[in-house]
């Protein structure tokens, strides 16, 4: 042994002795935790959202050491970040494409849920848990984009807030409430401000510490979708097809995390505003409550929601749609009474079903900035009902069709 070792096995007999919890957690989690040894690609997007969290928290953190939560001087503040604040632009670029790609990692996160049914018995908690982080995770980025006080920072909080007046007796107190003026104001920015950078990114650590308590209580599912805790060794209780999160995942997810981040870094250097969708043109002129923005529309991840608010003629109905299409989520593992849980050994039915409803999901988004068309409309209309016929169907075509059957090991353990 030499001093080094002796050193480092010095320290962690000390810190053993002080915090003997510690070590019996680090296995549980990490270095004894058994995982499936067939995950794929599907299973990056948990520890790249992990990933791109840290790094929403780690450039918020320095973006709020020169942003100015003030009306009068908050699009300045992020102008002067952008301009002036050694290294500003690249922060700031970090956190607003971080934004993006945040969602577009959470919605492949839970579209692997989707397919290969991880959410259904016994992980129904990990599920709601990802569904609160999912909802924590759109007011959040939704006060974040008000914060520049750009054109549509302040119309897409008008536009949003407003909703809220559709609910009956309540709705107009409501707003005043929520705006804590009789306009989208200083006072609104100010709470905004406190909630996006406090309040919300604890409710976010939070819920995804219990999302992966409740995963590694009952353990990962995986693309075949078999149990394998059903086949384990009998002398020492491992399962046959599991192997230790730590080394192997670990370095699986390091590598995919390598891979990401050269992605991300290519749009950020080259392409941060993606086109003006993640970051849109009229957010880059100062709030004007004189001058609507035109189009008006939300980013890019909300766009679907919008699609089906804008569908539907009466504002209450065109929000309670928006809503309970988000809501409608939390019951996904109830809905589907499949048989099987991976798409593998599933009919052809159900991914048909699955293709249809990502077709519908991503043509309500597109359709958003088509021209208000009576065509446009209808397809809009049809596409929010096939929408809420999926998961309200599901029950009785998730049962329909000849199933294959599930093997009792996963297919990669030859
Ligand atoms: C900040 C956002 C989130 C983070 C950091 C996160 C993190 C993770 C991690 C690290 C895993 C284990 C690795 C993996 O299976 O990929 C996981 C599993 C899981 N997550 Fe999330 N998650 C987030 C959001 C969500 C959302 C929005 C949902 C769905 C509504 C969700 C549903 C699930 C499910 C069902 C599993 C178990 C998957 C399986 O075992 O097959 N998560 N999550």
């Amino acid at each position: 042994m030499n001093a080094v070792e002796r050193a480092v096995g010095g320290l962690m007999d000390w810190l053993n002795e002080r915090a003997p919890g510690l070590m019996p957690a680090y296995k549980k989690h990490m270095t004894e935790y058994y995982a499936p040894k067939n995950f794929n690609l599907w299973y990056y997007f948990g520890s790249l959202a992990m990933l791109v969290l840290v790094n929403q928290l780690v450039t918020g953190i320095f973006l709020t050491m020169f942003y100015k939560p003030d009306a009068a001087q908050a699009f300045a503040s992020v102008e002067y970040i952008m301009r002036d604040v050694e290294g500003g632009w690249l922060i700031r670029y970090m956190h607003s494409t971080g934004a993006s790609l945040f969602f577009i990692v959470v919605y492949l996160h839970m579209f692997r849920g989707l397919i290969y049914g991880s959410g259904k018995k016994p992980r129904e908690l990990v599920w709601i848990l990802g569904m609160l982080i999912f909802l924590t995770l759109m007011a959040e980025a939704f006060m974040g984009y008000v914060l520049p006080w750009g054109q549509m920072s302040y119309w897409g909080a008008q536009v949003i807030i407003n909703l809220f007046g559709a609910i009956p007796v309540v709705g107009g107190g409501l707003t005043e409430w929520i705006r804590g003026d009789y306009l989208i104001a200083d006072a609104t920015l100010n709470r905004f401000f406190a909630l996006h950078v406090v309040a919300l990114p604890l409710v976010l650590l939070l819920l995804v510490v219990l999302h992966l308590g409740a995963l590694h209580e009952v353990g990962s599912n995986n693309p075949d979708g078999v149990d394998i805790k059903k086949v384990e060794d009998k002398a020492t209780g491992i399962p046959l097809d599991g192997i230790a999160f730590h080394p192997y995942y670990t370095v699986k997810d390091i590598f995919g995390s390598a891979f990401f981040l050269t992605i991300a870094a290519f749009i950020l250097f080259f392409i941060p505003s993606f086109f003006g969708m993640f970051l849109e043109p009229a957010n880059f002129v100062p709030a004007n409550p004189l001058v609507t923005p035109i189009p008006l529309e939300p980013v890019w991840y909300f766009k679907p929601y919008y699609m089906m608010l804008r569908s539907i003629p009466d504002k209450l109905s065109g929000v309670i749609a928006m809503g309970g299409a988000v809501i409608i989520l939390f019951g996904l593992p109830w809905f589907d009474r499949s048989p099987v849980k991976s798409i593998r050994y599933r009919p052809m039915l159900h991914k048909v079903m699955i293709g249809l409803f990502v077709y519908a999901f991503v043509t309500l988004g597109w359709l958003v900035a088509q021209t208000d068309t009576p065509w446009h409309k209808l397809m809009g209309r049809i596409l929010t009902a096939f929408y809420f016929f999926f998961f309200i169907s599901m029950p009785v075509w998730s049962r329909m069709g000849t199933f294959k059957s599930v093997p009792d090991r996963v297919t990669t353990h030859d």
